[in-house]
C-alpha cells in the first residue's frame, strides 16, 4: 500500500479530534494529501449506522450487536475509504479504528477479546495501521473535581469513571502488546506540547513516504 494508515485512539474526552484537525492541517501545510476519517461513521452506510449505536433511543442494543454493528461500519470504512485513499498514496487520519472495539466493548463491558478479534477480522481484511498514537488521559482528574466541589460523584458517574478507568487500563494492554506500532502520548498537557509529540511519532512515517517519493 502506498500511503500510510494513522490511527488516533484514546477516551472520550482525550482530544484526539482536536489533535486529529491539527496534524491534518501541518501536513497539508507540508504537502502531504491527507485524507480525514472517523470511526463509527465516515461513509454514508456508516453514518446511519453510527446514529444506531450512539443514539439512546436504541438503549435495547444487545453487546453483541452493538460489536457487529461497530465491525459492520469499520467494513464499510475500510472497503469505501481507507483502502482506496491508501492505494492512492494519501494519509489517512483516523478517528478510532479496531482497537476502539477491543478497549470498550471488551475491557469496558468486559466481551471476550477473542470474539471481538474473530468478528473484526473479516472487517478490517488484514489492514493493519502504520502508528496509532494513543492519547492517553487520566480520568481521574474529572472526579477529583467532583470531589472537590463537595459534590461527590454519584453512581452513575461513578459507574462511568470506573468504565473509563477500564477502557483507559484496556489500551495501554493493547499498547504493551505491540509497542512498536502504538504511540502513547500523554494528553493530560497543553495542546501544543501534545501536538509536538504526535509530530514527532509521525516524524518516522512522513520520512519513510519522503525517502520513497524522492526515489520514484
Ligand atoms: P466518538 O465519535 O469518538 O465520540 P465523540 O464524537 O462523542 O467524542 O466515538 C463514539 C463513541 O463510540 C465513543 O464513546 C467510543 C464508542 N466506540 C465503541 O464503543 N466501540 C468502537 O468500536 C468505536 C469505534 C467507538
Amino acid at each position: 500500500m502506498l500511503g500510510k494508515f494513522i490511527v488516533f485512539e484514546g477516551i472520550d474526552g482525550a482530544g484526539k479530534t482536536t489533535q486529529l484537525d491539527l496534524l491534518g492541517r501541518e501536513l497539508e501545510n507540508r504537502g502531504y494529501p491527507v485524507v480525514y476519517t472517523r470511526e463509527p461513521g465516515g461513509t454514508r452506510v456508516g453514518e446511519l449506522i453510527r446514529e444506531i449505536l450512539l443514539n439512546p433511543l436504541y438503549g435495547e442494543l444487545a453487546p453483541r450487536a452493538e460489536a457487529f454493528l461497530y465491525a459492520a461500519a469499520r467494513a464499510q470504512l475500510v472497503a469505501q475509504v481507507i483502502i482506496p485513499a491508501l492505494e492512492a498514496g494519501k494519509i489517512v487520519l483516523c478517528d478510532r479504528f479496531v482497537d476502539s472495539s477491543l478497549a470498550y466493548q471488551g475491557f469496558g463491558r468486559g466481551m471476550d477479546i477473542l470474539m471481538l478479534e474473530q468478528i473484526n477480522r473479516p472487517a478490517i481484511a488484514g489492514l493493519v495501521p502504520d502508528l496509532v498514537l494513543l492519547l492517553d488521559f487520566c480520568c481521574d482528574d474529572a472526579i477529583d473535581r467532583l470531589s472537590r466541589s463537595g459534590r461527590g460523584a454519584d453512581r452513575i458517574e461513578q459507574e462511568q469513571q470506573e468504565f473509563y478507568r477500564r477502557v483507559r487500563l484496556g489500551y495501554l494492554s493493547l499498547a504493551g502488546r505491540e509497542p512498536g506500532r502504538y504511540n502513547i502520548i500523554d494528553a493530560n498537557r497543553p495542546v501544543d506540547l501534545v501536538l509536538c509529540d504526535i509530530l514527532k511519532a509521525v516524524g518516522e512515517v512522513l520520512n519513510e513516504v519522503t525517502e520513497r517519493n524522492n526515489r520514484a
